[in-house]
């Protein structure tokens, strides 16, 4: 030991993050949904967290929690080193470090602003460099993101195809400089064609800023373009987490396995996955009790009665299941 502090790899540790929202159901009786329960995992500086799950499962609620636009039942969430205790100040810090991308680029945008103003605006919020700078801020941000400035800034973004609007929020999300982005289904609405031009994108712009980011979504074939750590995230829990890699050629949970064989071919050398079963349908509804994948996994059993917790299985892998299936 020389005495020095340690570097702190991680930009983002979430730990035992809770959140339930009350919904009124049949005969307007309460219900409660468990959306993020005992939720664990942190991005390491410069590399790229992969959230993913089926729609419901929580996704867009960590991301919500973590942003500060609503507050955890319990839980903590340590951004760049600062835990958030929703104090304002610690707010603050994560909206101008930690940036947000969303699935339509329309949520992000004004439609009556210019590109040029969309992309300066969070400098004007932030109080980012002197007002004759934010100019050339501007203007570097859309080359950052291979726009040209002389044919695009004066656009307003109706003018713009659905690629070039996405390409301008994430312009606008990297002007502050943030150390870490969030994006929520970045191209799941964008033509198919022009997805893997902003997935490269994103993945320069972490090359060559080193920004982190977390990329939430239902799709696994795009998160192989992007990430190193995925999570595997089901109703609300993660079921299985660990280098992305290794969990798509070999996934160890029921639920990931079921999820790897419905991608297209994602690895035509990955022959394991064709002795897996695909998920049973015919029960859609989880359990609240015991293992919540158990209604839908052929596999279960009494023992599953019980709720399996994250473990560790082997170096960087963890899974929430009683049995291996490796
Ligand atoms: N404000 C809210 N009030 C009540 N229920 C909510 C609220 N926000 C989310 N939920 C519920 O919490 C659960 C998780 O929702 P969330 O939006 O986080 O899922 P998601 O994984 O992002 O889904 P999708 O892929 O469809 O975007 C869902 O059952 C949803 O209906
Ligand atoms: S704990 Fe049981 S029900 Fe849950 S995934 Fe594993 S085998 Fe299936
Ligand atoms: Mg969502």
């Amino acid at each position: 030991m020389d005495g020095k502090p340690k570097p702190v790899d991680e930009i983002l540790i979430v730990k035992n993050l809770k959140k339930s929202f009350e919904k009124k159901g049949f005969f307007h009786k309460k219900e409660t949904i468990r959306a993020v329960d005992n939720v664990s995992f942190s991005v390491i500086k410069g590399q790229t967290f992969v959230l993913a799950g089926e729609s419901g499962s929580g996704k867009t609620t960590i991301a919500r929690l973590i942003l500060g636009a609503i507050e955890p039942d319990s839980g903590e969430i340590i951004f760049d080193g600062i835990s958030l205790d929703g104090r304002l100040q610690s707010i603050n810090k994560v909206r101008r470090n930690c940036q947000m991308i969303y699935q339509d680029p329309y949520s992000a945008i004004d439609p009556r602003m210019k590109v040029v103003d969309i992309v300066r605006e969070p400098l004007d919020i932030h109080g980012i460099g002197r007002p004759s700078e934010r100019q050339s801020l501007v203007l570097d941000a859309l080359r950052d993101v291979s726009l040209d400035p002389d044919e695009i800034a004066s656009k307003y973004p109706h003018m713009l195809s659905g690629g070039q609007r996405q390409r301008v929020a994430i312009a606008r999300a990297i002007t502050t400089k943030p150390k870490m982005i969030i994006a929520d289904e970045p191209v799941s609405m964008l033509d198919v064609s022009i997805r893997v031009g902003v997935l490269e994108l994103m993945s320069k712009l972490q090359q060559r800023h080193g920004i982190s980011f977390l990329y939430i979504t239902h799709d696994l074939s795009t998160a192989r373009y992007v990430g190193h750590v995925i999570a595997i995230l089901y109703r609300g829990s993660i079921v299985e987490m660990g280098e992305i890699n290794n969990v798509i050629k070999r996934p160890l949970h029921p639920y990931t396995q079921a999820l790897i064989n419905s991608i297209p071919d994602p690895y035509p050398g990955n022959h394991q996955g064709e002795k897996k079963f695909r998920i049973n349908r015919t029960e859609e509804s989880g359990s609240d009790k015991g293992c919540r994948f158990r209604t839908r996994c052929p596999y279960a059993t009494e023992k599953c009665l019980e709720e399996p917790e994250l473990e560790k299985v082997e170096e960087g892998r963890f899974v929430a299941c009683f049995f291996r299936w490796n």
